[in-house]
């Protein structure tokens, strides 16, 4: 298997700035490769990192034989960033999403591409898997999920063709839940579109059944405590529901609305933070030659204010 290319690993190293023991904690480990980037760019930097991803603790131990004392992994959901018992942190890492491991593992069944049961969770030892979910969940939450988590124009006709393939066996398999889907929103000629038909509905269900949207709003704030005075926090997303809740949170510690219908007076606001990117950095046409998953990446950074700034 092919491992995972980290996306915007040079930007995301310039705002973390790596230099002597510098402290990163990288919440979202995956195969590593911002965290040995991290452990490279300087002596004595440190990293803890963890994942909620039973997989990447075996990847983790290969990390820890090389770097030792300066590098420690806990497997760990970032929603839960609270049950970290280690103290400050200078630089903080979300890079959200999937890894290639989780891609391309067919067993893992995040992918329509390749054939294997809908599962779809990043730590299969909690809930329950996707294709359980499609079988049970209440109308109101698969509508949830395919309209409101994968912005599918045509929610409505998938939803009631999930609803009518229950019993049957198909939606627990990936390939024909990718069938079914296709079917309900009218295929598109080939060339007519880039994603296949399924891909906003498995984007959707993927995100319902991780919680991915309500672990990154309890992650952010988090993270956030957890960073020293004057440290920097850079996060990582791939599509806009994401985006949308980092951008609003940076926004808010910055001091700033969090959007154009957001009428604070102002001196209800607390500035704790400065925005280091305005607009989000996107990889460049390059990254996206070489590396095509990287083509949705957004990148936002915000530094905690010093000590002597920080009011209240
Ligand atoms: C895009 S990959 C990270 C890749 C990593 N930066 C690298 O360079 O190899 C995202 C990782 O975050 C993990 N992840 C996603 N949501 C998580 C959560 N709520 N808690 C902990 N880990 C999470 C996934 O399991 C996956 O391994």
């Amino acid at each position: 298997m092919a491992a995972h290319q980290p996306v915007l690993q040079a930007e995301a190293l310039a705002f973390l700035n790596p230099c002597t023991h510098t402290r990163l904690l990288d919440c979202t480990f995956g195969g590593g490769g911002h965290a040995r980037a991290f452990l490279n760019a300087a002596p004595n930097t440190t990293v803890t990192a963890i994942d909620c991803d039973p997989e990447a603790s075996s990847r983790a131990v290969v990390v820890e034989a090389q770097f030792r004392s300066r590098f420690s992994f806990h497997d760990l959901n970032f929603g839960q960033l609270d049950r970290l018992p280690e103290g400050d942190f200078d630089a903080i890492l979300l890079d959200l999403g999937l890894s290639s491991f989780q891609l391309d593992t067919p067993e893992r069944g995040f992918s329509f591409r390749l054939e294997g049961p809908v599962d779809m969770r990043l730590n299969p030892r909690e809930g329950i898997s996707a294709g359980e979910f499609l079988e049970k969940a209440p109308r109101e939450e698969l509508v949830r999920a395919i309209r409101d988590h994968g912005e599918e124009k045509r929610w409505w006709r998938v939803v009631e063709t999930i609803l009518n393939a229950r019993g049957t066996g198909t939606l627990g398999k990936t390939a024909s839940l990718a069938e079914l889907i296709a079917g309900a929103v009218g295929r598109r000629p080939y060339h007519a579109s880039r994603n296949h038909p399924a891909t906003k509905s498995f984007q959707g269900i993927r995100i319902a059944v991780n919680r991915e949207l309500e672990n990154l709003q309890n992650a952010l704030p988090l993270a956030f405590a957890r960073l020293a005075p004057g440290g920097v926090m850079v996060v990582i997303s791939f599509h806009s529901l994401e985006d949308r809740i980092v951008k609003r949170f940076f926004r808010r510690m910055a001091g700033k609305p969090e959007h154009s219908g957001d009428s604070l007076p102002q001196q209800l606001r607390q500035r704790k933070g400065t925005l280091l990117t305005n607009r989000p950095v996107r990889p460049g046409e390059e990254e996206v030659a070489l590396n095509p998953r990287s083509r949705s990446a957004r990148l936002r950074a915000l530094q905690k204010l010093e000590l002597e700034h920080l009011e209240g």
